[in-house]
């Protein structure tokens, strides 16, 4: 961090009222990202020398988000009690930047503008270069809502002025405010002092900064895309940034070598971390949260993984959840299989359709590969668990643990009642239920033994007709 990297305010006290919710606008999420730290990853990613997030509605629990993620202290919280415009916001920001000198630039940013890219903030610092001040505009389909951008005849920018403000003639233009400024901290600091809530609002309009720059000489613009600096305001547009995002994630993926059938279909979200060269994706594929995907894997149709680590040349078949869990390589799962968090396989694992994992670990080649529940288990490498077997984990008060060492088999229908271990290489036949430990290279069935009655069904036959018989 250079002495002249910027500073960075995010505004993020707006009530967010259209968005109709209990939630805070700026913890709705854009590609598994809270909105509120898409400006925030921004500013790091610029070499923020200080980053001051300004919190009103529901403080307590976006404060709390941004903790979790950057860890305490990464973020500066500044607080708007009461929503009194964008200037005011700002005002209450300037305290945390007291001793930080007047020549550093401050860039502000909207805590519900989450698409916006590095190359515009970096054109709007070009652009502003040693001038007071230097603001992002645009081009929306529907300037209506938007503050406009006034310019004199020779092309350079005067002042903005907000809808509620604006003559007719004014509200013809069709280029707006995007809400994005690069500031003097000298100027913002006079500037934002001398706000008076002359207006329709009531407010102190940040947008009046841009009027006293220009008197001297001291105001720039640069334009950027419409779908780079939208707003949420609503869900609507909440899904559109959505869909937007996915869609340039898809694309950055395809280009780093993964295929994808139906990328319209699949959904990456933004923190997925990795995903290999040559890998595969499915429709319908969902990539949720922290997911690490190795190379040459094949992620087929409908498949949900979540915080989830999938080995190289790993085969994810149909319709498999995944959760929090690690899934060693060139191992095999599904199609149907529900890996729960905390399940652990290694290298050549097979799980199967209609199993389920919980707390589980697999060594390296075991297999389940029918219709299992294996919660609370740590199984070796090379066991094979038949299909229909149970690990009763829970009595209904604790959790147990059932250990099943390297090689053993355990037969279809099995329920193995924790806790208890089966020793390396033994045999546990169909139909078992096991209750003890069953010892090293033994076998253990506890079925009952097998009865056939010859000519049965024609003797009861006989017996019937006689009954019969009047
Ligand atoms: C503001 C601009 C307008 C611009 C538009 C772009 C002003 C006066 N107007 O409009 O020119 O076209 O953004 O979206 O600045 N916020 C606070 N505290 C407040 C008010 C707002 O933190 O008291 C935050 C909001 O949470 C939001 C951002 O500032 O992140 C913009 O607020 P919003 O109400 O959406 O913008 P407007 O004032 O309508
Ligand atoms: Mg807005």
């Amino acid at each position: 961090m250079s002495h002249d990297a910027p500073l960075v305010i995010v505004l993020a006290a707006g009530l967010g009222t259209r968005m109709k919710s209990d939630t805070a606008k700026v913890l709705h999420q854009v590609a598994g990202r809270p909105l509120v730290i898409w400006p925030v990853e921004l500013a790091r990613q610029i070499g923020a020398r200080k980053i001051v997030v300004v919190l009103g509605h529901q403080r307590e629990q976006v404060a709390a988000v941004l903790a979790k993620r950057f860890g305490d202290g990464a973020v500066t919280i500044a607080v708007q009690a009461e929503q009194r415009g964008t200037g005011h916001a700002v005002a209450q920001a300037l305290p945390a930047l007291a001793g930080e000198p007047d020549a550093s630039r401050v860039v502000i940013l909207s805590g519900d503008v989450p698409l916006l890219g590095r190359e515009t903030v970096d054109a709007l610092l070009a652009a502003q270069a040693n001038r007071a001040l230097a603001v992002v505009t645009t081009h929306p389909p529907e300037a209506r809502g938007y503050g406009r951008i006034v310019r004199d005849d020779a092309g350079y920018v005067q002042r903005i002025v907000e809808e509620k403000d604006a003559s007719a003639t004014e509200k013809q233009i069709a280029e707006v405010n995007a809400g994005i400024y690069s500031v003097a901290l000298g100027f913002l600091r006079e500037g934002v002092g001398a706000l008076e809530p002359n207006n329709a609002q009531h407010e102190l309009y940040l947008t009046d900064l841009v009027a006293r720059a220009a008197l001297r000489g001291e105001a720039a613009t640069v334009q950027a895309p419409w779908d780079d600096v939208a707003g949420v305001n609503d869900r609507v547009e909440l899904a559109r940034l959505d869909g937007i995002a996915r869609r340039r994630i898809a694309e950055r993926w395809m280009r780093d070598g993964v295929t994808m059938k139906h990328p319209d279909t699949v959904s990456i979200d933004a923190d997925v971390a990795a995903i290999g060269k040559d890998s595969e994706l499915g429709a319908r594929v969902e990539l949720r949260g922290r997911v690490t995907i190795g190379a040459g894997v094949k992620v087929d149709t409908g498949c949900v993984i979540t915080d989830a680590t999938i080995g190289d040349g790993a085969l994810v078949k149909p319709y498999c959840v995944i959760a929090e869990s690690s899934v060693g390589a060139r191992a095999q799962l599904g199609p149907f299989a529900h890996l729960r968090p905390g399940s652990e396989l290694a290298e050549e694992v097979h799980v199967g359709n209609f199993v389920e994992t919980k707390k589980a670990r697999l060594g390296k080649g075991s297999k389940a590969n029918h219709l299992s529940y294996l919660g609370d288990a740590v199984i070796g490498a090379k066991v094979n668990v038949g299909a229909g077997t149970i690990t009763c984990n829970y009595d209904g008060v604790n959790k147990f643990v059932t250990t099943i060492e390297d090689g053993v088999f355990i037969g279809s229908d099995t329920q193995l009642v924790a806790p208890v271990t089966v020793g390396k290489e033994a045999y546990v036949g169909a139909g078992a239920t096991i209750t003890e430990d069953v010892p090293a290279g033994a076998l253990a069935i506890t079925r009952a033994p097998l009865v056939i009655k010859e000519g049965y069904v024609a003797k009861k036959r006989e017996k019937q007709k006689q009954q019969k018989k009047p």
